[in-house]
């Protein structure tokens, strides 16, 4: 069925007083699949608080439900009834992820190795994204593609009926690719091990430990790891708590550190060392960032941060961080905007194969709002100079991460900063227009200027 584009509606954000106040962001985007994902193969019911209620969350508890296990809603909880490792039915029509990559790829792995054929199929933004690495790595333990269109959507797979036990050692840095082959290992007999290069999130190998299967993590002095699962594990129901999104507290915390005079608290989010990239970021361009409320809960690091405004330096990001913080370099590089300096961010290729070309769209968005920048083959160079002009009207692509970027931008420029469409936002972030408002954020739709 084709997906319904809702019409584009544009959205400024102008220069706000200072912004103050408590923030509490949406769960966060991995860890709420995962869920969905892990209480599906578990037996019993498991519960998860705070889930990301996203269209690609949601299509993922679809698919859960095609699969055989309930997914429901139940007040403020999702529960989840599973079936147990091994326990998925042949789905009776495709499985549709939507706009999801990681709801995608994650489940070729989770249902790809079963040996029934399933069929992946999402929105045509999808369905333009490339899959061929996690189709390799699964093509290498005998997942049979029965259908591609040159690594892309509509895929089908069928696993191999006596399947092998996995030593796969992942090509590239990819916590998706990893999780795929992790999720796969569980349903083949004796040990998987994959080894991994460079570290990537880390919240597959955490949720599998805590849902009770055996797994044992060794990291080499050359920082390589290797992490090895028992297949067929007996995974128990658990009560999930999904912690605050990093990359959604991002925009407000790179808006509270660029808004003079701001100071706001972010509360509940994950600081998951695989994924605080760019707070250290941000850290080390003097951003004062406090960690208030430090806490241990459900195998995660979560603390509230206390945001001030600050001046900011610019600072080089090697292509080591990007694993870290892949998501988060449009926020970055508003930051940037905001320093003093020169900021030059490297190994970002990933960002030109996401729903659309997202280093492109950043490296316009700024040039369009006056700020002096470079863009190449995998890297953004932004030559801030302690204020931005804005006035610019921002082609977002659909990618949310744009939208409210530029609409941060738009809360300390000097002129008011648009973006042609927000509606893509509410899906990731559904309080970020009243949460930020409800901070002192100023924001104008054409017809309320
Ligand atoms: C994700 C992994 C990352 C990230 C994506 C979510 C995950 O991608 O960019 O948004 O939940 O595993 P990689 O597979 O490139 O690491």
């Amino acid at each position: 069925m084709p997906h319904a584009v809702p019409a584009a509606s544009p959205l400024s954000a102008r220069r706000a007083n200072p912004l103050s106040g408590r923030f509490r962001v949406p769960g966060d985007r991995s860890i709420s699949h995962r869920a969905l994902m892990f209480g599906a193969m578990a037996s019993g019911r498991t519960s998860i608080e705070g889930l990301l209620e996203g269209d690609g969350i949601l299509a993922t508890g679809n698919a859960m439900q095609a699969l055989g296990a309930r997914v429901e809603r139940r007040g403020d909880s999702w529960l989840v009834d599973g079936l147990g490792v091994g326990g998925f039915l042949e789905p009776a029509a495709p499985l549709d992820f939507g706009n999801a990559g990681t709801g995608v790829r994650l489940a070729m792995g989770l249902v790809g190795i079963y040996p029934f054929a399933t069929r992946f199929v999402g929105s045509a933004a999808l369905s333009a994204r490339p899959m061929n690495l996690v189709l390799d790595s699964l093509r290498s333990i005998g997942v049979a593609v029965l259908e591609e269109d040159d690594g892309r959507l509509p895929i089908t797979l069928r696993g191999p009926r006596t399947p092998l036990p996995i030593h796969h050692r992942l090509p590239t840095a990819s916590a998706q690719v990893k999780s795929a082959m992790l999720l796969a290992g569980l349903l083949i007999p004796g040990t998987t091990t994959i080894i991994e290069p460079v570290l990537t999130r880390d919240h597959t190998e955490k949720m599998l430990a805590s849902f009770g299967a055996e797994i044992e993590i060794t990291t080499a002095a050359d920082g390589v790891s290797t992490i090895a699962v028992q297949g067929l594990p007996n995974l128990k129901a658990q009560h999930v708590i999904v912690p605050g999104d990093p990359s959604s507290a991002a925009f407000p915390l790179v808006a509270a550190l660029i808004v003079p005079g701001s100071d706001v608290i972010i509360e509940n989010v994950l600081m998951n060392p695989t994924r605080t990239g760019l707070i250290d970021t941000l850290l080390e361009m003097g951003g004062d960032i406090q960690f208030l409320n430090q806490r241990h809960s459900g195998g995660e690091d979560i603390a509230d941060l206390r945001v001030r405004s600050s001046r900011l330096k610019g600072v080089r990001v090697a292509a080591d961080h990007a694993p870290s913080m892949i998501d988060d370099y449009p926020a970055l590089a508003i930051a940037a905007a905001f320093a003093e300096g020169e900021t030059v961010m490297e190994g970002l290729g990933e960002l030109r194969v996401r729903e659309s070309d997202l280093l492109a769209a950043v490296a316009k968005g700024l040039a369009l709002n006056g700020v002096d920048c470079s863009e190449g083959p995998d890297s953004l160079t932004v030559r801030g100079t302690g204020k931005v002009a804005g006035g610019g009207m921002v082609q977002t692509r659909l990618d949310h991460r744009v939208a409210m970027s530029f609409l941060v931008m738009g809360m300390a420029s000097q002129l008011p900063v648009s973006v042609d469409d927000h509606t893509m936002i509410e899906p990731s972030f559904p309080n970020f227009v009243t949460g930020m408002s409800s901070v002192g954020a100023q924001f104008d739709t054409p017809e309320s200027r």
